[in-house]
């Protein structure tokens, strides 16, 4: 029988997984990432907390694990993120720099983080979560810099690697709203302006308590792709409050599988990540206290019903 990775092969999907480097010492991990996944999403590791621990100081050897892993077996590597608002160092938010100086250690961060990856890393999350519902988000970066430093961020990540696509990434707009209205504003604006953007990352970070209303979502990706923008769906999950009895798993696996509809039917969505692998390595217990349960995998590594899903989706 088919696993999830031939038959994305296949169907010219990239389905991922968002990994930490400790998670590939795991015999278990390590064969159940490479036999159902081509394409792997750092989950921390190229965070600048991690990656730029001082000013002058940039330390790859996390990161440079899971995309050496990721080549070793010809899958594809997602770079996350250049630009966030959280998990920076604090030489960065404490450091009181002026404007220039900012601009500087910028420019600086995304020329030396990109160029050591060009060539190896297919797609950028330039900024991540830079948007606050419907006005920008109020940042270090635009405190200090102003609206402009989204621009130059993806003119530095062009420069230093003109073949990786570029996006903007965040939550809470895979739906039609408030949010999804202003980046559709926002991204139209960048395009006008001529700035090398390729598309926008839905999160998809689901509760299966109030799962998403799926004819929104599909209506909202027909218009950003109408702007001849990629969508790629990059931190998937259907997290379940409590424990995940068998009806709650079957709904879950139905939503997994009607969202890789979604993409199936657009030829602009050809990115499916999810993140994280197994329900043993979560982030969603430690954010969502009762939550759990959200991926493909179970703590044994035995594919759950959203896998078997996913795979007659596609
Ligand atoms: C999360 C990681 O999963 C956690 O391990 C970490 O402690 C915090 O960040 N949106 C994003 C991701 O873009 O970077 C976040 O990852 C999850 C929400």
């Amino acid at each position: 029988t088919d696993n999830l990775r031939q038959l994305a092969d296949q169907r010219g999907m990239l389905v991922g997984a968002a990994i930490e480097p400790n998670h590939l010492d795991e015999p278990q991990y390590a064969k159940t990432l490479k036999e159902n996944y081509n394409f792997i999403t750092p989950e921390n590791r190229m965070k600048w907390g991690f990656i730029h621990p001082k000013k002058d100081t940039f330390d790859f050897k996390g990161a440079d694990k899971i995309v050496d892993f990721a080549l070793d077996n010809k899958m594809k590597v997602r770079g996350h993120t250049l630009v966030w608002h959280i998990e920076n160092p604090s030489w960065l938010t404490s450091g009181n720099f002026s404007k220039e100086e900012l601009l500087k250690i910028l420019e600086n961060h995304i020329k030396t983080v990109v160029g050591h990856y060009k060539g190896k890393v297919h797609a950028w999350d330039v900024v991540n979560e830079v948007i606050d519902v419907y006005t920008l988000r109020n940042t270090l970066w635009l405190e200090k810099i102003g609206p402009e430093y989204i621009e130059k961020a993806f003119q530095w990540a062009h420069e230093a690697d003109p073949d990786a696509k570029l996006y903007m990434n965040d939550f809470f707009i895979e739906e039609k709203g408030v949010k999804s209205d202003y980046y559709y504003k926002f991204v139209k604006e960048l395009l006008d302006k001529k700035v090398p953007i390729d598309g926008i990352g839905f999160q998809c970070h689901f509760d299966m308590q109030t799962p998403p209303d799926m004819g929104s979502i599909y209506d909202n990706v027909k218009r950003f792709v109408e702007l001849g923008l990629d969508v790629d769906f990059t931190e998937v999950d259907f997290r379940i409050y409590g424990y995940g009895d068998e009806t709650q798993l079957k709904n879950q696996a139905e939503a997994y599988s009607q969202l890789m509809n979604i993409a199936l039917n657009f030829d602009k969505v050809k990115v499916f990540t999810m993140w994280g692998l197994t329900d043993k390595h979560s982030w969603v217990p430690v954010t969502y206290p009762e939550s759990g349960d959200a991926h493909i995998f179970d703590k044994e590594y035995k594919p759950k019903p959203a896998y078997t899903s996913l795979v007659n989706a596609l």
